[in-house]
């Protein structure tokens, strides 16, 4: 069915104006001025006033059934597209990871098999590199073809998915070669190894400790060598999840000197610190992700580099465990809390509160970072804007509505959101899909197994 949006005020990446959206057979048709569409016979009216219409959110960080530190990320195609659907997100990239020695077609057909017949929004997979890496640096050509035009190295991870700076050379001048974005997991896997061991002889157990393991140097070391390996491979890089100022500075350095170099951080990098992991009762467990939290003065120079344009990208790194199962692994060794946390539902009212109400940016920025460039960066080429000819993915925000996130209203399959109590104003409150209203008035309305593949283009930031 098409629809007509009124008297929104619609947010693009450009520009906010007060107008009327046409969409036809699933596609952005036009933008006209209010009123313009009263007479379009067959097509549902839906009544914007005093609303952001805004693209939908696109997320190019997530976990979902991902196998990890033995066990997995708890939220499936199902529940982690409903979650990110109710929380105003049309779009997700999520990472393929091979077994040890798995070709990566056989990969692929894995995570495939994982989505189908299950999401309720539209996704694409990066692939992730683990060791050894001889053979799957023949198979690019195989992933461009397949729609897979962005892999991951992990940087951290010793002994499972690390690699070494030889195998990141390779891997970077291969994938330069086939103008496939390399993504980064920067932190320097060995010293944290050296530094776990050395707490875990001095008896130092606790979840604070996972933190004291990985302190932002051994971030900024890492971003500061894969920016020099990326240099003399002349290949694109793209750093996932930032979370420290002295990594992020690296970046900027990069950026000043016209080095294609791409930045991401999260939600939980901006507004939550270091002191969670002080919690009493193992509930700084729930804080337990790589990188970690940070002091709060990293969150501010985060949120300042959002503002001055070198962040890029603000996607989740949803990976989800519950605190009272998986988490509890780790109750007597912090090694063995498995890393990660949910973030796929709140990461657009966190962020909208954080950047439009909090920090007075233009809307328009907000769309940029959580929608058009993500978009842009990993070729999703039909998504991330409001402009005719785009996909109709579509988010209708109450701008003014003040409300506290609550785990109990989430839809993420877990058993904690790690933003409870969170006070934010703004709300998504109804999501299309493709032209579908999937969630109207903030009900589902919309089965899993409608999302599609999206096999994605080469992307057009990194190699223009
Ligand atoms: O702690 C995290 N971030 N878990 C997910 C895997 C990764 O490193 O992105
Ligand atoms: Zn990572
Ligand atoms: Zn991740």
């Amino acid at each position: 069915m098409d629809l007509i949006i009124r008297n929104g005020t619609i947010i693009s990446s450009k520009e906010g104006k007060q107008a009327d959206l046409y969409i036809k057979n699933g596609k952005i048709d036009s933008i006209k001025e209010c009123e313009s569409y009263k007479e379009v016979p067959g097509a549902k009216v839906i009544d914007a006033a005093n609303m952001l219409v805004m693209p939908g959110g696109v997320d190019v960080h997530t976990h979902l059934q991902m196998p990890f530190m033995g066990t997995h990320s708890t939220d499936d195609f199902r529940t982690g597209t409903i979650a990110a659907a109710m929380g105003g997100t049309t779009s997700i990239v999520d990472y393929v990871i091979p077994k040890r020695r798995e070709s990566l077609k056989r990969a692929l057909q894995n995570w495939h098999k994982k989505a189908k017949g299950k999401a309720i929004i539209d996704y694409g997979f990066h692939m992730a590199l683990v060791p050894p890496v001889d053979r799957p640096v023949n198979e690019f050509e195989f992933l461009v073809e397949s729609g897979v035009t962005s892999i991951k190295c992990f940087m951290a991870y010793k002994n499972s998915l690390m690699l070494s700076d030889t195998d990141l050379y390779r891997i970077l001048a291969k994938a330069g070669e086939h103008n496939i974005l390399t993504c980064i997991h920067a932190e320097n896997g060995e010293l944290i190894d050296y530094l776990t061991k050395d707490l875990l002889k001095q008896g130092k157990r606790e979840p604070i400790f996972h933190a004291y393991s990985r302190p932002p140097g051994i971030e900024d070391e890492s971003v500061s060598r894969v920016i020099k390996i990326s240099k003399m491979t002349k290949s694109p890089v793209y750093f996932v999840h930032l979370s420290s100022k002295g990594g992020i500075k690296e970046i900027k350095r990069a950026k000043g000197n016209k080095q294609a170099v791409f930045a991401e951080t999260c939600p939980q990098y901006t507004v939550l610190s270091e002191h969670r992991y002080f919690a009493k009762d193992f509930e700084g467990a729930k804080y337990v992700m790589s990188p970690p939290l940070r002091k709060y003065k990293h969150c501010s120079y985060i949120k300042k580099s959002i503002k001055d344009g070198v962040i890029d990208v603000i996607a989740t790194d949803h990976c989800p465990f519950n605190f009272n199962k998986e988490k509890r692994r780790g109750l007597k060794d912090f090694t063995k809390i498995p890393n990660g946390m949910p973030g796929i539902e709140t990461r657009m009212a966190v962020m909208f509160n954080e950047m439009v109400v909090k920090m007075g940016l233009d809307a328009c920025k907000f769309v940029e970072l959580n929608c058009t460039n993500p978009a842009k960066i990993f070729g999703l080429n039909q998504k991330g804007d409001i402009k005719p000819g785009l996909d109709a993915d579509i988010a209708i925000w109450n701008p003014d509505l003040i409300w506290k996130i609550k785990h109990e209203n989430l839809h993420e399959n877990v058993d904690y959101t790690p933003f409870e109590d969170y006070v934010v104003t703004g709300k998504p409150v109804s999501v299309i899909s493709r032209g579908e209203i999937i969630v109207e008035n903030g009900k589902l309305t919309a089965e899993p197994g409608r999302g599609v593949y999206i096999s994605r283009k080469i992307s057009g930031s990194a190699y223009s």
